[in-house]
């Protein structure tokens, strides 16, 4: 761990006192929390590392061009490269044990502009600010020692970040292991606001709903014999089998939403909007693949889709721009 890069977070957790919502948490304290945690693979992503390209189409529905004017939704057929990936930076993450899951989509509309979206199969975030993910990341470095967390930093995580016991009391007892990228639901998490042309905002959060209504998730028995890199292969062999497509439903805000929040759910009724159909074209595996090279920025939108002013959602891109820098660099060295 780099002391000169990290003394606040690391004098408070050395000195075991509680920790602080309000440390400071800059981009490059928490890629390198998270290169100290996982180690670096030269040219690969610093989170996220182990992935799959693809590429789709999308296309978008009459209900969504309503409550936006951006040309994501005015029903062209759009391409999209994407990639589905594991939580994490570890390139070798075992396919076949409880992680989180991401989808990232590069829309490029019929303008010219770019539109992306980077998701997680989780219903809601652990933490609700930078600190928190900058936290989570010290706390759980594995201990020179031990080649495990220490449960005492942990502990005092979780104690200075009350709100992570929401996302692990809502998946208590539920295997995250995946029965396929092709069966998770991926949820924008972070809130967007939508706005037409005549400036209506409405406040959205964004999921795409496999179609395929199976079993998302396996029990670990059944993951056991999978190995640890079946996902890639389920893919394939599910895309030559049939079409594997994802509906997009926009759930709107109701009045006492949070919008500013990503560790807190949208519960109880609300208005959901069916938006479009992401189709699944190819998987793209080889080293050249076009994912390879995109940084999902989630904050590169078009007119149309603004951001909330949630702190989570600002501190990505300077965070993803620090990580592509860097893989980019290693990338050119290794040419
Ligand atoms: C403070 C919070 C977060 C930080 C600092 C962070 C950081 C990062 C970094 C550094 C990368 C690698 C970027 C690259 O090299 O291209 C990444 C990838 C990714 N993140 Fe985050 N992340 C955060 C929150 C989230 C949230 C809330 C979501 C989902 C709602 C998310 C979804 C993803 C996905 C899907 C990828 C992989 C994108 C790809 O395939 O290239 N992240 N994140």
């Amino acid at each position: 761990m780099k002391l000169s890069a990290l003394p606040l977070a690391v004098s408070v957790l050395c000195a075991g006192l509680p920790l602080g919502v309000n440390a400071a948490a800059t981009p490059d304290q928490i890629v390198t929390a998270m290169e100290n945690k996982f180690g670096v693979y030269p040219g690969e992503r610093r989170n996220h590392t182990k992935g799959i390209c693809f590429s789709g189409e999308f296309q978008s529905t009459a209900e969504a061009a309503a409550l936006s004017r951006s040309p994501l939704f005015q029903g062209n057929a759009i391409p999209v490269i994407g990639r589905f990936s594991q939580a994490g930076g570890n390139l070798h993450a075992p396919d076949n044990k409880p992680n989180g899951h991401g989808m990232a989509l590069r829309f490029t509309l019929p303008d010219g502009q770019l539109h992306q979206m980077a998701m997680l199969d989780l219903p809601f975030f652990d933490v609700a600010s930078p600190e928190g993910f900058l936290q989570k990341q010290l706390a759980t470095t594995p201990d020179p020692a031990t080649g495990k967390p220490d449960p005492a930093k942990v502990q005092a995580f979780e104690q200075a970040f009350p709100e992570t016991q929401r996302l692990k009391q809502a998946l208590a007892g539920q295997s995250r292991i995946p029965a396929g990228y092709h069966r998770l639901s991926y949820n924008s998490i972070n809130t967007f606001i939508l706005e037409t042309a005549d400036g209506k905002a409405t406040p959205v959060r964004w999921a795409f709903i496999p179609a395929e209504d199976q079993e998302a998730y396996l029990s670990n028995e059944q993951a056991e014999s999978l190995g640890a890199d079946y996902l890639q292969d389920r893919l394939q062999d599910r895309l030559d089998s049939g079409d594997i497509h994802w509906r997009m439903e926009l759930t709107l805000a109701n009045e006492d939403d949070q919008l500013t929040d990503p560790s807190q759910p949208w519960t109880g009724p609300h208005r959901v909007i069916q938006a479009g159909t992401l189709r699944l074209h190819a998987v793209e595996t080889d080293a050249t693949a076009a994912c390879r090279t995109i940084n999902f920025d989630p904050l590169r939108l078009s007119d149309g889709v603004k951001p909330s002013d949630d702190p989570v959602l600002h501190a990505r891109p300077p965070a993803y721009a620090i990580s592509f820098a860097k893989r980019s660099q290693e990338a050119a060295r290794q040419d």
